[in-house]
């Protein structure tokens, strides 16, 4: 299978390559930066799409830096860098003389509104309520192709992915080898994680099973809140984590809005991910804290 791969580049996408690539299928990334086996965004626009059998979507200005001022201007360019390339892999698809047989976008669990009590399942509302589940209305939407088209879509609502190359990991590796880890405040928060792996390994499952369509929750089987997340992460490294990390500070580091969804959270269960045969490589939380276990902090 040739598999074009929006922000291909990164976290996500640099496993999926892998693992593409083991099977024997072709991959090309559609990247801001040139590069072997890449295409720029332009490139899509001047000459439409490149002939493949399947496109996949995983571009997105990264949300958890610090360091990138949480405003107005940030926010929208959160948004454009979702949407907008959504949008134009639609209109590629639409126009493409040669179709792909398969279209893989992404959401994120943040569509369904933060709970400590409710259970979400691909089939629960969401998508309003505050800036992210506003965001995953539109990515969703965008991402939408006519009927006509014929093409079989896949959205992925992905959970908070855990991974040595990116994400939450290897931010938090150094402060748990000092002994200084801890909840994220009260970690009472649900916390809808899943092993990068599962998001990369479920990505391939849907471009290879031709009955899976719809929306998917790219999260884990078994639920956990951060406090559970910090114990076992704690554990798997032999390392203590008696120091939270208080609301207030994350909301002045990471902004109001942005710190807020890290101090909430939200039960999300994969039902129709399981109803369609997927098997997590991962499904708790030992398993996927085990592949932690031997970073070192000076490797993050
Ligand atoms: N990782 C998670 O925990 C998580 C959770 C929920 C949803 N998701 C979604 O899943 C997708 C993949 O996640 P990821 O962790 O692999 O993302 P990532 O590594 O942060 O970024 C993926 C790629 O997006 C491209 N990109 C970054 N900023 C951009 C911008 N301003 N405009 C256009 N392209 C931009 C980059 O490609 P180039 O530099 O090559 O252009 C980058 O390699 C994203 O859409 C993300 O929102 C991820």
């Amino acid at each position: 299978m040739r598999v074009l791969i929006g922000g291909g580049s990164g976290f996500v996408g640099t496993r999926l390559r892998r693992l593409l690539n083991k099977a024997g299928h072709q991959s090309m990334v559609i990247s801001r930066q040139p590069g072997e086996n890449r295409v720029s965004w332009n490139d899509i626009y001047r000459d439409g799409l490149p002939e493949c059998d399947a496109v996949v979507n995983l571009s997105g200005e990264n949300i958890g830096d610090p360091f990138k001022r949480w405003n107005e201007d940030f926010k929208e360019i959160v948004c454009s860098s979702r949407v907008d390339t959504t949008q134009q892999l639609v209109t590629a698809i639409t126009s493409a003389k040669h179709k792909p047989r398969v279209w893989i976008s992404s959401s994120a669990i943040g569509y369904y509104p933060a709970s400590e009590t409710a259970e979400y399942t691909e089939l629960s509302a969401g998508g309003s309520g505050d800036f992210f589940a506003e965001l995953c209305a539109e990515w969703e939407e965008a991402a939408k192709l006519p009927a006509e088209a014929g093409v079989r879509h896949v959205t992925l609502r992905i959970g908070l992915a855990l991974g040595r190359e990116g994400g939450m990991i290897p931010k938090l590796i150094p402060s748990f080898w000092l002994g200084a880890g801890g909840t994220i405040g009260s970690g009472k928060q649900w916390f809808p994680w899943v092993h990068v792996e599962d998001v990369a390994n479920l990505i391939k499952y849907s471009l290879e099973n031709e009955e899976v369509t719809g929306v998917l929750n790219a999260v884990a089987p078994h639920a956990a809140t951060n406090a559970d997340f910090t114990k076992t992460l704690a554990r798997a490294m032999w390392r203590p984590a008696f120091f939270p990390l208080p609301g207030f500070v994350v909301k002045t580091v990471f902004g109001e809005e942005r710190g807020l969804a890290m101090l909430e959270g939200q039960r999300v269960i994969p039902e129709r991910t399981l109803a369609t045969g997927y098997k997590f490589l991962y499904p708790d939380l030992e398993s996927a804290c085990e592949t932690f276990s031997s970073i070192l902090p000076i490797s993050t």
